[in-house]
């Protein structure tokens, strides 16, 4: 398949092909193609050159009309549900129920229950005004829709983008539900994580070309994934680590911290400069660590110290006063306000900073969200705009830039970079070191353990709510972390 836009080669000679019930994952960073390619499936864009063959005939796809009598729906990126319809109207928008010129509005209401409930998502009303769902659900519209054609083939742009992972979980089900039944996913992404859960098959595009098809995910490993992707090697991804000083200063001191039924014992320091990184399964009870340092939940016994001063046990305004920043795991639920514009999510924190008598500072608070925008490259570099319309990368940029703001001594980074291009994410890296060099004490905890070997001085494995080990990162690799991990919780 070749397609041009005005100047742009958009596809150059890409290959693609799908087998009934597999899951096949197109994978590729921000502007590779992906959309391009499955428009042109989809009978939106019409290609330059090549051609698609459906059970084995060479066919043409005009419209999306004739893509649909193909049997090929596809819930696009840009979810073309409509606003100010209901549920029900949506998904029989343009092929409605009719009978003797009349419109079937109870039957279509029927169709829609049964459609819902095969989606797992049987209380949604049919006559719920559409502009009034969330994301998650407005994308079960769309999907709703593509079954009530009888479809072979259902092709999903990027659905992940706008869930969190409890949505994306929900989403696995139906998508598992849907190869069950014979019918073939595409599934685009740019999260690794998710192929491993989700995907049968994989298709990497890069700049309009596909550097490998038809992968079985099983054998490919990720950093092969990662230089396909990118056409870099995950050892360049990750900046080089300055461990600090030996007579850099301990910041965070955490003694026999306890949370029960969690994690026990956990005792670690970080100095000015460091950055730990807590590799081990979820579950593992490493988020919950984070969280007890941080005060939002409390520690049963066990004290952590922040540059000598003692925090009180769950207060999240002690830690903050001390200097500690936590960005949570899930960013969409828990860190960002998202329809608040990028100023408002960078200054959250220091609120008080910019409020005078009662009145709000909005040009100082501005001005500091600005410099930050452009200190971290943020894009858009537009203060006003709504952080949802950002991409995961700029988003973790936000709540990175949220801390850089307050001022801390302490960050504490759960997951940085899920849902994070992989192209953005060494920009997140370079960022994580800088904010180390500067002088903070930098706790990351990743599921990726290539992730935390390749961005922490010192490496503590975490199992069942223990810590096995502390090691400095030259001195394990992937496999020994697993090893430890695997004894751990077979003990
Ligand atoms: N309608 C269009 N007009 C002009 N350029 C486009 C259009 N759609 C996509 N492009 C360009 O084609 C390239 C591939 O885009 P796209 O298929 O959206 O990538 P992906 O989905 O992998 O992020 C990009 O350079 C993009 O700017
Ligand atoms: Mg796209």
């Amino acid at each position: 398949m070749t397609k041009s836009f005005a100047g742009v080669r958009a596809l150059r000679g890409v290959d693609l092909d799908v087998r009934p019930a597999e899951v096949h994952c197109i994978l590729g960073q921000n502007g590779a193609g992906k959309s391009t390619l499955i428009k042109t499936l989809a009978g939106v864009h019409r290609p330059d050159a090549g051609e698609i063959r459906w059970d084995g005939a060479i066919v043409d796809i005009p419209d999306p009309d004739a893509g649909l009598a193909l049997g090929i729906a596809t819930m696009y990126q840009e979810l073309d549900v409509v606003d100010g319809l209901t549920v029900a109207e949506n998904i029989f928008l343009g092929h409605e129920l009719s009978r003797g010129g009349f419109t079937r509005r109870g039957e279509a209401a029927r169709r829609t229950r049964e459609l819902l409930r095969r989606l797992g998502h049987g209380s949604l009303s049919p006559h719920a005004e559409v502009g009034q769902l969330s994301a998650a659900n407005k994308q079960i519209v769309a999907m709703a829709r593509a079954l009530s054609h009888e479809v072979k083939l259902i092709i999903m742009d990027e659905p992940s983008a706008v869930l969190d992972s409890h949505e994306v979980q929900n989403l696995f089900g139906v998508v598992r539900e849907l190869t069950a039944a014979g019918i073939a996913v595409v599934y685009i992404t740019h999260r690794l994580e998710e192929i491993r859960q989700i995907g049968d098959r994989i298709t990497v595009l890069k700049d309009g070309r596909t550097t490998a098809t038809g992968l079985p995910v099983a054998d490919t490993p990720t950093p092969d994934l990662i230089r396909l992707m990118t056409g870099r090697d995950v050892a360049n991804v990750f900046p080089p680590s300055s461990p600090p000083a030996a007579d850099a200063p301990v910041v965070l001191d955490v003694r026999d911290l306890s949370l029960r039924d969690v994690f026990e014992d956990v005792s670690f320091q970080v100095r000015a400069g460091e950055v730990v990184g807590l590799a081990g399964l979820v579950g593992s009870g490493r988020s919950e660590i984070l969280e007890t340092v941080y005060g939002a939940r409390r520690a049963t016994s066990g004290t952590v110290t922040v540059a000598d001063r003692p925090l009180r046990r769950g207060s999240v305004v002690d830690a903050v006063a001390a200097g500690v920043g936590l960005s949570p795991e899930e960013r969409k639920s828990q860190g960002l306000v998202l329809d608040e514009p990028i100023a408002m999510n960078v200054t959250l924190p220091s609120m008080s900073r910019f409020s005078r008598g009662g009145f709000l500072d909005f040009r100082g608070e501005r001005a500091a969200a600005r410099e930050q925008i452009e200190a971290l490259e943020l894009r858009p570099a537009d203060p006003d705009r709504p952080a949802r319309t950002l991409s995961g990368g700029n988003q973790q940029k936000i709540l990175l830039a949220r801390w850089l703001v307050h001022g801390t001594r302490v960050l504490l980074l759960d997951e940085p970079t899920r849902g994070v291009d992989v192209g953005a994410r060494a920009e997140i890296y370079a960022l994580i070191r800088r904010l180390a060099a500067e002088g903070n004490a930098v706790v990351v905890v990743s599921s990726e353990i290539e992730e935390v070997i390749g961005l922490a001085d010192t490496v503590l494995v975490v199992a069942e709510g223990r810590i096995l080990s502390t090691l400095p990162s030259s001195e394990i690799d992937e496999h020994g972390v697993l090893d430890l991990v695997m004894k751990g919780t077979a003990a």
